[in-house]
């Protein structure tokens, strides 16, 4: 086994399956709970409280010096953004919410973007559906006896057939027990073919893909928040999966009961 991958052991996956139904859970009460007139910093402690409640920490928090509970990223903005109590969402707004929670030592890693406008324009529809088609697509792909690079062509394939850039600096990743643990997994093909899909390994699928061109800018007063460098907005989906023999089992499925 390379060490370019992780299997992880039956009880490792056992506590992993718990920490990302619990962070899946905390996903889906944020994005129910964001309307217009929040701030992104009223996102960030509302997100601590229901990461409190869940029993968990903030997997994030101080990871690297990240300041936040969790990365708020709105239009623009591609990932990593830090809430602020000067970002007023707006009701045309698109919110990226990436969450990451600790439990009994293993770590849950997922993220959606929502749409404060109920009926979105039609460019904002492509960019939603089309990077979590691309999530899906690359979910399908990843099989045991696969390789990291099959996910990584049908992400990219799925994002060309709907036109939208992809950013190429931020990939997914391994994850379980550290948050970002081996392989990558790009969203684009071009780095050969990569390791071999192995029954045990858990990993991050996360397109972050653009309206506009690829290119992004990190802001350089706080050294996080990712953005677009032409201003078109950005979406980013993110599960974690579990890889079998056949199908791979989505970790951060939504709507996921947790120990009620
Ligand atoms: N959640 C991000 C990912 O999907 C990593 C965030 S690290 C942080 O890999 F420090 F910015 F929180
Ligand atoms: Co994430
Ligand atoms: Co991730």
């Amino acid at each position: 086994m390379s060490r370019n991958q992780i299997v992880h052991t039956p009880d490792e996956i056992a506590r992993i399956r718990r920490a990302a139904a619990i962070t899946a859970q905390v996903r889906d009460q944020i994005a129910s709970a964001i309307h217009p007139g929040m701030t992104t910093l009223d996102v960030d402690m509302l997100a601590g409280e229901f990461i409190r409640a869940s029993g968990g920490k903030s997997a994030f928090l101080n990871y690297h010096g990240y300041p936040g509970n969790i990365c708020i990223s709105v239009n623009e903005e591609v990932v990593h953004g830090i809430g602020s109590p000067k970002r007023i969402i707006g009701e045309k707004d698109i919110v990226s919410i990436d969450v990451g929670v600790e439990f009994d030592g293993a770590m849950g890693d997922t993220a959606v973007t929502v749409s404060m406008a109920s009926e979105p324009d039609a460019d904002i529809r492509r960019l939603l559906e089309g990077t979590r088609n691309a999530l899906f697509k690359g979910i399908d792909a990843a099989r045991g006896g696969k390789r990291v690079g099959d996910i990584s062509r049908a992400v990219e394939r799925a994002a060309r057939d709907s036109h939208l850039g992809i950013v190429r600096e931020y990939v997914g990743h391994g994850c379980g027990i550290r948050l970002h643990e081996p392989p990558e997994v790009p969203n684009f093909s071009g780095w050969g073919s990569g390791p071999v899909l192995v029954p045990g390994m858990v990993l991050c699928i996360e397109p972050m893909l653009n309206l506009g061109s690829e290119k992004i800018v990190v802001d350089r007063k706080d050294g996080w928040t990712v953005r677009t460098r032409d201003g078109a907005w950005s979406a980013h989906f993110e599960h974690m999966i579990l890889i079998t023999e056949n199908e791979p089992e989505i970790l951060t499925w939504q709507k996921m009961m947790c120990s009620e």
